[in-house]
Formats: C-alpha cells, sequence, structure tokens
C-alpha cells in the first residue's frame, strides 16, 4: 500500500442541517446501516459537547464558536485515533464546517435540506421539555413582537441564518421521502465516498 493511500483511515461525516430539519433521526437510521455492514462509528451531538463547556448555555456567537471548536476538534482526536465518527449538529456557520475539513483529512459533509415551514412544525409536536421545544414559536414571536422568553437564545433560522454548502458531498431534502429512504440514499453516497480508491 502507497503511504498516501487513506482509504483505511478513520473518516468523519457530517450531517448538518436547520433544528428539526432531521439530522438526529436520519444519522441514528445510517450509524444502524453502517453497524449492519459491519461499520462501526461514534455518534457524536453537539448538546453533549455544549453540556461540558457551557453549563447554563446562551446560545450567544461566542459560545457557539467555542462549543464548535471543542466539538470538532474532540472528533478529529477520535478519528486520529482511528475512530470512525458522524457528527450531529446544527453548524449553522459554514466555518465550522470547513474548520472540521481542515483538521479531518476524510471528511463528508451531509447537507440536510428542509423548509423552515416544515422544521417548525415538526418542532412544534417534540415533547415539552425537549430543548428546542416551542423554540421557533418563540424565537417567531420575539421577532414579530418584541416578546421576551427567558433563556431563548438566538435561534437558528430565526434570528441567525443557517448558511447552505453547494458543495457539500452529499444533499438531500428531508421534507421529501420517508426518513428511512432517505437513510439509504445517504448510507450510499457514502460508501461511494468512503470506499477505498
Ligand atoms: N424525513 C422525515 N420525514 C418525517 N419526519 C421526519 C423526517 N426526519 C425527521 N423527522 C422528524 O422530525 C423531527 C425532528 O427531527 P430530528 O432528527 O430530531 O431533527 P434535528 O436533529 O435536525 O433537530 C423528529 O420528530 C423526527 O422524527
Ligand atoms: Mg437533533
Amino acid at each position: 500500500m502507497k503511504s498516501t493511500d487513506i482509504s483505511n483511515k478513520a473518516w468523519a461525516v457530517w450531517f448538518t442541517g436547520l433544528p428539526g430539519s432531521g439530522k438526529s433521526k436520519l444519522s441514528k437510521l445510517v450509524y444502524d446501516m453502517l453497524a449492519d455492514e459491519g461499520i462501526t462509528c461514534k455518534r457524536i451531538e453537539l448538546d453533549t459537547i455544549r453540556k461540558k463547556y457551557a453549563t447554563n448555555p446562551e446560545y450567544t456567537d461566542r459560545e457557539r464558536d467555542l462549543v464548535y471548536k471543542k466539538l470538532v476538534d474532540f472528533a478529529a482526536e477520535k478519528v486520529q485515533n482511528g475512530i470512525n465518527v458522524i457528527i450531529d449538529a446544527s453548524a449553522h456557520k459554514l466555518l465550522y464546517r470547513k474548520y472540521a475539513r481542515k483538521k479531518i483529512q476524510r471528511f463528508v459533509e451531509v447537507m440536510i435540506k428542509c423548509p423552515l415551514s416544515v422544521c417548525i412544525e415538526r418542532e412544534s409536536k417534540r415533547k415539552k421539555g425537549h430543548v428546542v421545544s416551542q423554540m421557533y414559536l418563540r424565537a417567531l414571536e420575539r421577532k414579530q413582537k418584541g416578546s421576551k422568553f427567558e433563556g431563548l437564545g438566538k435561534v437558528i433560522g430565526v434570528d441567525v441564518p443557517y448558511e447552505e454548502n453547494p458543495s457539500a458531498e452529499i444533499i438531500i431534502d428531508s421534507s421529501k421521502n420517508s426518513a428511512e429512504q432517505n437513510a439509504l440514499t445517504v448510507k450510499k453516497a457514502l460508501l461511494k465516498y468512503l470506499k477505498p480508491k
């Protein structure tokens, strides 16, 4: 094997998209499908990292910049140690995903497209107590009427834009087809990207 051959090296796949776009759902399904093929990986959710570095999260730009840096550094360390990684995190700034691309040699971006209205609809059905329960509806009310909501930080898709990457390796629209069908499409595309050259 040539020393430049990276086919055996670990990789990272980032599921990115608006809150409610289906990152967790899709990445869990893909994780299971890969496991069925004997491919193991570690799923890393932003919320787990956030709990560690922001005990009382305020969801400010500064806090997000820090938490995303920690997330990428953690993922890169895992990959460095030969562990495949699935990242489940919105990453509304392109910069966060660019940083991961810079730090991780084998990197695939799965961008989940989903109209904001669909995300809002899905999110409004979440159980009370979930981290984003009623988040969009409150953010919209705040924006339109100036209402105040204790502890509600800047909401992606309402207060801060989600930056799309038209060059992402895999782009999937989660408002079309079932989550299972989409997961299968993503898995197939992923294996194509990750197969030895
Ligand atoms: N393709 C899909 N079709 C229908 N519902 C979906 C789809 N993907 C996700 N959902 C549902 O939408 C909600 C939000 O998905 P989730 O994966 O939690 O989003 P995120 O992790 O991006 O915030 C969940 O209730 C999930 O079951
Ligand atoms: Mg999620």
